[in-house]
């Protein structure tokens, strides 16, 4: 049977009365689920494919799940067309264009940067912390200093394109609390998710963050255990979209530990997502993605709207996945 078929069946069951239909309860695994052998690598959104491509090479030369999703994380840093993604990201209020990222390996070290600006990478910058400082986060003028310490390659933002539709923003812009919409047209963030040839996992999340934030925010995206966490006892999850509302439920860490507990890893997520559906009686705007990979080979993901997706890549596979979700926008 294939996927939608078993969708519609399990729905079926749910009318016949055959399978309760518990609110916020796990489900069967009626999502999109999908075992693989050998080294992949994931990303959260379109902008997923070329970011995997990148990262491919890594693992294909025998390198590490970490550095291939650093790789793959600084090909979507250096991309001029992305507003949600290093260079060409969007400013925040007062125009600074600041970003966050962060790494960890399956070992448990990890490096975090936040409210870093004019660095073109600030994945690599995170990188760097957990390589070369004691400390798991660095942020603003301090991580700045660190990057320039560390020769790491200076930009200017933001970028002109990105100014012109600020100013246009400061003009019209009434409600400054506004929840941007997050969908595949307006996607925000990149996060990856690997497994390399020796079964290790690695991951990066790596953002510009909300557009026209308040000066100071910081999103799920640099702190590991909301945006990211990688485990080589279970696997590794990341998170897309309202870094608020992943930040609160410790989302990725959860759906790790969920996974230790023997959910496959689209249950997981979806199990976080309905953590945040609960907790959150205003949903407007309010789209948030996970997807999680298992040390089974296990490949899964869930978003609170539809319209998420993330771009998959091994041995034989290049695409994207749409994942399951639990409302239409
Ligand atoms: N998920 C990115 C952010 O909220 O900053």
């Amino acid at each position: 049977m294939d996927r939608r078929k078993f969708i519609q069946a399990g729905s079926l069951l749910v009318a016949v009365g055959m399978i309760e239909p518990v609110k916020g309860a796990i489900l069967p695994a009626y999502m999109f689920e999908e075992r693989i052998e050998g080294p992949l690598i994931i990303s959260t959104w379109i902008h997923g494919l070329e970011a995997n491509r990148a990262g491919w090479k890594v693992l294909q030369q025998g390198g590490s799940a970490l550095d291939a999703t650093v790789a793959g994380a600084m090909q979507t840093e250096s991309d001029i067309t992305n507003r949600s993604v290093g260079i060409g990201g969007r400013p925040d209020r007062t125009g600074h264009v600041t970003l966050d990222a962060c790494c960890m390996d399956g070992d448990g070290r990890s490096g975090s940067v936040g409210f870093l600006e004019g660095i073109a990478h600030p994945a690599a910058v995170a990188k760097a912390v957990m390589e070369k400082t004691p400390h798991a986060m660095l942020v603003g003028a301090g991580a700045k200093q660190f990057a320039l310490d560390h020769g790491f390659e200076t930009i200017k933002t933001p970028i002109p394109e990105v100014k012109k539709d600020y100013l246009a923003w400061k003009k019209e812009n009434k409600d400054l609390f506004k929840r941007p919409k997050i969908n595949h047209e307006n996607h925000d963030t990149i996060g990856l998710i690997a497994r390399d040839a020796n079964g290790s996992f690695g991951g990066t999340c790596t953002t510009s963050g909300w557009a026209y934030k308040m000066p100071g925010r910081l999103g799920d995206s640099p702190i590991i255990g909301a945006g990211l966490f990688v485990d080589n006892e279970v696997g590794a999850a990341t998170a897309t979209g309202l870094g608020e509302a992943i930040i609160r439920v410790a989302g990725s860490a959860i759906v790790v530990e969920l996974m230790r507990n023997g959910m496959k890893p689209s249950e997981a997520c979806r199990e976080v997502v309905m953590r945040i559906i609960r907790k959150n009686k205003d949903l407007t705007g309010l789209q948030c993605g996970f997807i999680a990979i298992d040390n089974k080979g296990n490949v899964g993901g869930f978003s609170v709207y539809n319209g998420f997706n993330f771009a998959m890549k091994t041995n034989t596979r290049d695409e994207m996945v749409d994942t399951e979700y639990d409302r239409k926008w």
